[in-house]
């Protein structure tokens, strides 16, 4: 049997990939040794960093030559082949962290790579991307660990209708926080007010008089997502004491350059404190607490899980220029197998 991976053939220039960017190579199934598994990928995750690590002179933490693996922030499937008693043939596995392909070899007992099995019946296996994956725990770190929310506060959420911004949102809800999503576009905002976001500011077409008319008090707590206008905007707007956890820069990934810094004198008059974090390695200790909180609150219906599918390894160009372009909602992913366990 042979396996299909997907590389990196060439960086791109700025703004959207193109077919070119990525090469599809058949290859040989690999030798498994023991308690290792082979996944049949059904889902791929697609991330903001998935532009960004493409992009040589930008910031991203990771970045990819041509002649690498792509990889993203995991893949969830079935079990084709397994020596590791745990997981059996026919059961289905996710993994944080993946190389892009059809077929994912994996030692579950490396805890630089976790991999967990996953019951269908519990969760679709999509929302193990998303809300139950690393996705969902970038906005746990950035709502309950890396700076404090309290209840009653007023918290914002930049990129609101993606991925980490739904579950951030929903996050700071169960926290008590009264919360404002800013997304692009009046469908998103209303996606977004429908995860129960207290409003959601549309940043195409109304985003100064959106947002003071929404915090007419002032912003207590940002999760910052994007940077640029946004970003100054919401810094002019903290209150005294406010916290602004900064979790990326996506208007920065696409090879365009970096956006003029803000003016940090409101940093020193408000009191501010920004704080930024790398959910993993910094938490990993947290994640299986995360997993089994984020599960509890699925199944009572106070957190929600979405996704967005592009079809097909070769439209892989497709999918990261969707997120970039936030033709996104929810998690951003590639479908590379019928998934048997959705209805
Ligand atoms: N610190 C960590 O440990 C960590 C880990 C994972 C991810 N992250 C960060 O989490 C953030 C979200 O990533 P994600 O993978 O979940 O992506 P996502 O939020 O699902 O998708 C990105 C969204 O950003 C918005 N966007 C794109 N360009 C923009 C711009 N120039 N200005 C404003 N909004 C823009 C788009 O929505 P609109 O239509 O609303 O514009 C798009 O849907 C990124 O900043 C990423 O770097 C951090």
């Amino acid at each position: 049997m042979n396996i299909t991976s997907v590389y990196v053939a060439r960086l791109p220039e700025p703004g959207p990939l193109t077919f070119e960017t990525y090469d599809l190579r058949e290859e040989a199934t690999p030798e498994l040794d023991d308690r290792e598994i082979l996944i049949r990928v059904i889902y791929l995750s697609v991330d903001a960093g998935s532009r960004g690590m493409l992009d040589d002179r930008g910031a991203y933490v990771l970045k990819l030559k041509p002649g690498m693996q792509a990889i993203g922030t995991g893949a969830v499937g079935e079990v084709v082949e397994s020596r590791h008693p745990d997981f059996p043939i026919g059961s289905f596995a996710a993994t944080i962290f993946a190389r892009w392909g059809s077929h994912m070899k994996a030692a579950p007992d490396d805890p630089a790579s976790p991999v967990f099995a996953v019951d269908p019946q519990v969760a679709p296996l999509d929302a193990h991307l998303g809300a139950l994956g690393l996705t969902g725990f970038t906005a746990y770190t950035g709502i309950f660990l890396n700076l404090p929310l309290a209840a009653g506060e007023t918290a914002v959420i930049s990129a609101a209708a993606g991925a980490v911004g739904a579950v951030a949102g929903q996050y700071a809800k169960i926290r008590g926080a009264r919360v404002i999503g800013i997304a692009g576009g009046s469908d998103k905002c209303e996606y977004v007010r429908s995860l129960g976001f207290d409003d959601c500011i549309d940043y195409r077409s109304d985003l100064e008089a959106g947002l003071r008319r929404a915090c007419p008090d002032g912003i207590d707590f940002y999760f910052e997502n994007v940077g640029g206008d946004i970003q100054r905007l919401v810094l002019s707007m903290m209150r005294r004491y406010g916290r602004m956890s900064f979790c990326g820069q996506i208007a920065q990934y696409a090879g365009e350059g970096e956006p003029p810094g803000p003016n940090l004198m409101r940093v020193v008059l408000q009191e501010l404190t920004l704080k930024g974090f790398l959910c993993m390695p910094t938490y990993t200790e947290k994640f299986g607490q995360f997993r089994a909180e984020t599960m509890a609150w699925l199944k009572e219906g106070r957190v929600r899980h979405d996704s967005s599918v592009i079809y097909g390894l070769e439209n892989a160009h497709e999918a990261v220029n969707a997120l970039s372009a936030g033709r996104n909602v929810g998690k951003q992913l590639i479908q590379v197998a019928v998934d048997p366990t959705a209805q």
